[in-house]
């Protein structure tokens, strides 16, 4: 089933941010985190090994809708969907990797940091945009001020989100997702603690918009 934009909006609540390094990590990390009940998930390309675990978190969890983070360039882009990927995700927008998610095929989030990045956006023609790094550039009080000149536009703030945060960031209206690494930390990955895993992710699959 392709995945659209808002298909997507109404499957996410929290996003994990993930990065693996070891692809034996991929298929226990993917069915914990199914198993918590997340059906979105992102494996960021900043390992070796990303496009390999995206790949077997898919053979192992099917039914999940797993995207490609901290995409840079066209390249990583086109690689990303022929590797499965469903969405795509990057910490920002150039004029160069613009239309290459434009034009991926699957959904794109882009990231921006201010009003002006978030028109220029929008203008191009993402209707979901990552805010990042949220904390640092402003938080729930930015996000809040965004949403009467630019009611239209939702996002996806990602950027030192904790748990405790997470929900009043998901309150807002103009906020349909947030992301964030704190039900899959690297550390917890590399322990193989899924079962801590899973309990996060049921309690990040209970926040909902
Ligand atoms: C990102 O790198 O996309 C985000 O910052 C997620 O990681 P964090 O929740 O650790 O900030």
């Amino acid at each position: 089933m392709a995945i659209t934009s808002d298909s997507l909006a109404d499957a996410a609540t929290v996003i994990p941010v993930l990065t693996v390094g070891d692809t034996g990590h991929a298929a226990p990390l993917a069915r914990a985190l199914g198993a918590g009940g997340l059906r979105v998930i992102e494996v960021t390309w900043r390992t070796a090994a990303a496009l390999d675990v995206l790949k077997a978190m898919k053979a192992a969890e099917p039914e999940m809708v797993v995207g490609m983070g901290t995409i840079r360039t066209p390249e990583q882009a086109a690689r990303s969907v022929e590797a499965g990927a469903d969405f795509l995700v990057s910490p920002g927008l150039t004029p160069r990797l613009a239309p290459a998610l434009l034009e991926s095929g699957v959904p794109a989030l882009p990231g921006v940091a201010t009003a002006g990045e978030a028109m220029a956006a929008a203008e191009a023609g993402f209707d979901l945009l990552k805010f990042f790094p949220a904390e640092q550039a402003g938080g729930l009080d930015y996000l809040k001020s965004l949403h009467g000149p630019l009611p239209d536009i939702r996002f996806c703030p990602t950027g030192s989100i904790t748990r405790e945060r997470a929900p009043d960031y998901l309150a807002l209206p103009n906020v349909v997702c947030v992301g964030g690494s704190w039900t899959a930390p690297k550390a917890m990955v590399e322990a193989g603690d899924w079962a801590g895993i899973e309990a996060n992710a049921a309690l990040a699959a209970g926040m909902r918009t």
